[in-house]
C-alpha cells in the first residue's frame, strides 16, 4: 500500500531489464566486498598492446603473465608493435609523450573498435603538456576514480590474517621526509608554520638527512605522526606517502593534499588528521601534543587494522591486467575531446 515504494520497485526492475536486453555483451556483477565487477559472456581474450615502458622501464610478459601473477584470466598483455592490429587496447604512457622520446602512431589506421589509453600516474603539475592530446584518447588509466581505469597508489583490502599490533615504541612526535624541497609548495608553507608550535623531525635530501628506503619503515614507526603530504594539490592525488610511508609505518598520517571527502571515499575510518580540519596550525599543533599524550584516544586511530590491511600497487604489468577485468565495462564509445581540461583539476 505503499505507493512510491512500489514505484520505486517497478522502476527498479524496468531499469534492470533495460539493462539486461541492452545486449553489450556483459553482465555486472557486484562481488562479495561490495565493488563492483564485470564478466564477459564471451571467452574471446583481450589483447592490450603497450605502446613504450613507462620510464623505459620493461618488465618480463613472457607466458600469460596475468594469469600467473594475478589470476586474471584471458588477458594478452604484450609490448611488440607488430600486435598493432590484433589490439584491443593501445596504452600510452605520458611521460614519455610528454618529453617528446616516444611518439603517437597516427601515421597508423587504428583497426575498427580498437581504443587508445592514456596512462599516468602523476599529478598535472608534473605529467607535463596534454593539451596536444585532444581526440586522440577513448580511455584514461590514472588514479583518479573517475578515470575509467583507476590504478591507486594503495588500497583497502580485508583483513583475514593476524592482526600485526600498533608500534607503540616512539621517539618523535612529527616526522617529515622530504626530498625535493620548494619553499613555494604548499606543504612548505604549512610545514613552516606548523613547526613554530611542534617540534618536527625532518628526513631526506633537503636536511641532508638522507633516509636509505630500507629504514624508511621503521623510522616512520618511531614517529606518533608523519606528515603524508602531497607535492601538489588535485582531486584524488594521494600517494605512497600515505598508503606506504604512513599505514605501513604505523604513524598516524597528517595529510594535505584533495579535501578531506577524497581521502574518506578511500582511506580506513578514523585513520587520519586533514589539514583542512583545522582553523590554524596553532590548533593542529595542539591537537597532535593532546592525541600523543592519551594512549587510548591515540590508539583509536588503529583501529582499522582489525578490519582492512593496505595493499600498494607498483607493478605496472597489475596495472596493465587490471584493464581486462574492466574491459567488459569500459565504454564502448567515448573520445577525450579535451584531455587537458580533464586532466587538470
Ligand atoms: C608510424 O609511426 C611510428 C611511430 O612514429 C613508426 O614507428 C612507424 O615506423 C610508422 N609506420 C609507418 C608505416 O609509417
Ligand atoms: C573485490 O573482489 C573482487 C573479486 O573477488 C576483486 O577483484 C577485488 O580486487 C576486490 N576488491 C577489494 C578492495 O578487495
Ligand atoms: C625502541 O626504539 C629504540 C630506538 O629509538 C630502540 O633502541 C629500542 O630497541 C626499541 N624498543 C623496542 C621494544 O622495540
Ligand atoms: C577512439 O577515438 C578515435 C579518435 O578520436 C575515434 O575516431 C574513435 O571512433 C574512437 N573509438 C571508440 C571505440 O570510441
Amino acid at each position: 500500500l505503499n505507493y512510491p515504494h512500489n514505484h520505486m520497485t517497478l522502476l527498479y526492475l524496468i531499469v534492470c531489464a533495460i539493462c539486461l536486453l541492452s545486449g553489450t555483451g556483459y553482465l555486472e556483477t557486484r562481488t562479495k566486498n561490495g565493488t563492483t565487477g564485470c564478466a564477459s559472456t564471451n571467452n574471446r581474450p583481450v589483447t592490450i598492446l603497450l605502446w613504450h615502458w613507462p620510464f623505459g622501464k620493461a618488465y618480463p610478459l613472457d607466458g600469460d603473465v596475468c594469469w600467473h601473477l594475478y589470476k586474471i584470466p584471458g588477458c594478452n598483455v604484450v609490448d611488440h608493435r607488430s600486435e598493432f592490429l590484433n589490439a584491443d587496447i593501445v596504452v600510452f604512457h605520458q611521460k614519455e609523450l610528454a618529453s617528446k622520446k616516444q611518439k603517437l602512431p597516427l601515421n597508423l589506421t587504428r583497426p575498427l573498435g580498437q581504443r587508445w589509453l592514456w596512462m599516468s600516474l602523476e599529478s598535472p603539475q608534473n605529467h607535463g603538456n596534454v593539451r596536444q592530446f585532444a581526440n586522440v584518447f577513448n580511455l584514461t588509466m590514472s588514479y583518479r576514480r573517475d578515470a575509467d581505469i583507476t590504478v591507486p597508489y594503495g588500497e583497502l583490502q580485508p583483513q583475514d590474517g593476524e592482526i600485526d599490533d600498533v608500534v607503540t615504541n616512539k621517539t618523535s612526535l612529527v616526522c617529515w621526509v622530504v626530498s625535493n624541497f620548494n619553499r613555494r609548495h604548499k606543504r612548505s608553507v604549512i610545514y613552516r608554520q606548523l613547526s613554530a608550535f611542534v617540534k618536527i623531525t625532518v628526513y631526506g635530501r633537503w636536511k641532508k638527512a638522507h633516509l636509505p628506503a630500507a629504514k624508511l619503515l621503521s623510522t616512520i614507526s618511531r614517529c606518533y605522526f608523519y606528515l603524508a603530504f602531497e607535492n601538489s594539490v588535485f582531486k584524488d592525488y594521494i600517494t605512497e606517502k600515505l598508503w606506504r610511508n604512513a599505514y605501513l609505518g604505523g604513524a598516524i598520517p597528517v595529510v594535505l593534499g584533495p579535501p578531506p571527502e577524497d581521502y574518506k571515499a578511500v582511506a580506513p575510518p578514523h585513520s587520519f588528521i586533514h589539514v583542512n580540519d583545522f582553523a590554524s596550525m596553532k590548533d593542529l599543533g595542539t591537537y597532535l601534543q593532546g592525541l600523543a599524550a592519551d594512549a587510548m584516544r591515540y590508539k583509536e586511530f588503529f583501529r582499522w587494522r582489525r578490519e582492512w590491511k593496505v595493499k600498494l600497487s607498483t607493478d605496472w604489468r597489475e596495472r596493465l591486467c587490471k584493464i581486462c577485468t574492466k574491459y567488459h565495462c569500459l565504454p564502448q564509445r567515448k573520445v577525450y575531446t579535451d584531455l587537458h581540461a580533464w586532466s587538470n583539476v
